[in-house]
């Protein structure tokens, strides 16, 4: 059996006594993507906290490349390979595109001979190919902060992979775009799942369905169901607990 790039074993984590998870455990291969949906609350955002090392787990360990990361700070746990977007976009509004990817690629320790002589090819290459990945070769020059929000997102997106992170995790990835640039979105997550791998958090089932990744139903901190999609949508209990609830929702 293939070893797994994250392993998250039975993790608890404890807010004032109450548990926002409570023994949750989640296995994701290398170069996958896996979907986790659940009801407001469930403790999806919190799981991400908790693999990024912002928050700590009470009980349980978080394995990365069979190593022991539970105890590791934010820092050093994105410095392993692992990076966390928001649903904001955290990118430099009065730098160019190219810019913020460069500035993204650079290589974690710069030696003194590289200060001030500029981007060094190898940091050009990786940045030419990342605009292509993101498909914003053409506003290469254009300052960040005039993007279209979906340009900003894969912006960020493109960000993350230049910095060399393998998995990254995405909360909301598609929140407020457009129908286009949602599917455009997951066209682009599914691209760059060829050499990386991602855990992303969204509610959009149309999203869902285009990154066609297996999904993980979250529910009160624990892990309901996993499975495809259309396992998923057949559920009683995630239809009782999520998926029928949003067709009230939609109906009312
Ligand atoms: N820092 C915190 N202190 C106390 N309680 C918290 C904290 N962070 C989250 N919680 C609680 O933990 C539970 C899980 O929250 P979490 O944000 O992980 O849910 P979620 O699945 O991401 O929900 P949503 O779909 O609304 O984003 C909630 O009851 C929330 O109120
Ligand atoms: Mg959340």
């Amino acid at each position: 059996m293939q070893n797994a790039l994250l392993s998250v074993e039975n993790i608890t984590v404890s807010f004032d006594g109450f548990n926002a998870l409570d023994g949750i455990s989640l296995r994701l291969m290398p170069t996958s993507i896996r979907v986790l949906i659940g009801p407001n609350g469930a403790g999806k955002s919190t799981l991400l906290d908790t693999v990024i090392g912002n928050v700590r787990p009470t009980k349980g360990r978080i394995v990365f490349r069979g190593e022991d990361i539970t105890e590791l700070n934010e820092y050093k746990i994105v410095r392993r390979g692992i990076c966390r977007k928001f649903q904001a976009p955290g990118i430099l509004e009065n730098l160019s595109v190219l810019d913020n990817l460069s500035l993204a690629a650079r290589p974690r320790r710069e030696s003194w001979r590289s200060f001030g002589v500029g981007i060094d090819s190898s940091v050009r290459a990786r940045v030419e190919r990342v605009l292509e990945r993101i498909g914003l070769e053409e506003k290469r020059h254009t300052m960040a902060g005039q993007l279209s929000h979906g340009q900003k997102q894969w912006l960020e997106i493109g960000m993350v992979v230049s910095s060399h992170a393998d998995l990254l995790l995405l909360d909301e990835p598609a929140a407020g775009m457009s129908l286009d640039e949602s599917a455009q979105t997951a066209e682009l997550i599914r691209s760059l799942a060829s050499d990386h791998s991602f855990l992303v958090i969204d509610h959009d089932m149309t999203f869902v369905e285009q990154l066609s990744a297996p999904v993980s139903v979250m529910h009160m901190g624990r892990m309901l169901k996993e499975g495809t999609l259309e396992e998923i949508q057949r559920d009683p209990q995630v239809i009782a607990v999520y998926l029928g609830r949003e067709k009230e929702e939609a109906v009312a």
